[in-house]
């Protein structure tokens, strides 16, 4: 038998440090990413889970799009956050990387401390990730900090993608 270790570092900045005059340029676009994704927690169609999610990609020439979680009477059918934002920029956008995406929740009118995505939305990720050459960061809104993780597929260790099917 042999153990095997998977790890990957991801960096937790407590809101503070993505103040408007933090010094560190990729800090002032995590601000502005963290705080499109909270916006967007208001465009939510939630009204059954009452669960508002947002996200932000900000794309590979600075744009940056967002989207958030539309749900259905019939609940299979709505979508999350991450997907509709990636599905959006996807058909907006064709062929452009994403560079990194942002999520933020909230119940009621509370910022949530963290949202991590659900299962079929880091399947997404990780296909978005897998279509361009470089990670698709994906930073974690949450109410005391932002949580940076540097690819889609540092949430789905043992994935299956794109890859396998090559
Ligand atoms: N939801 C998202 O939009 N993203 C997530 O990462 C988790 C869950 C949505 C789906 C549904 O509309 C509501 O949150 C409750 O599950």
């Amino acid at each position: 038998m042999e153990k095997i270790t998977c790890t990957w570092d991801y960096e937790r900045y407590p809101l503070a440090e993505l103040s408007e005059d933090a010094p560190a340029a990729n800090r002032r676009q995590m601000r502005l990413l963290y705080d499109r994704a909270v916006a967007a927690t208001a465009t939510a169609y939630a009204p059954y889970s009452h669960f508002r999610v947002g996200a932000a990609a900000l794309m590979e020439d600075g744009t940056v799009v967002s989207g958030s979680n539309q749900e259905n009477a019939a609940y299979p059918s709505g979508l999350c956050a991450e997907r509709v934002t990636l599905f959006y920029a996807g058909a907006r956008y064709p062929g452009m990387g994403v560079r990194a995406l942002a999520i933020a929740a909230r119940k009621g009118e509370n910022l949530v401390e963290l949202v991590a995505p659900c299962g079929a939305c880091r399947q997404v990720m990780l296909e978005t990730e897998q279509r361009q050459d470089y990670p698709m960061e994906v930073w974690l809104c949450g109410n005391q900090a932002l949580y940076r993780l540097p690819s889609a597929e540092a949430l789905l260790p043992f994935c299956f993608g794109k890859r396998e099917l090559e």
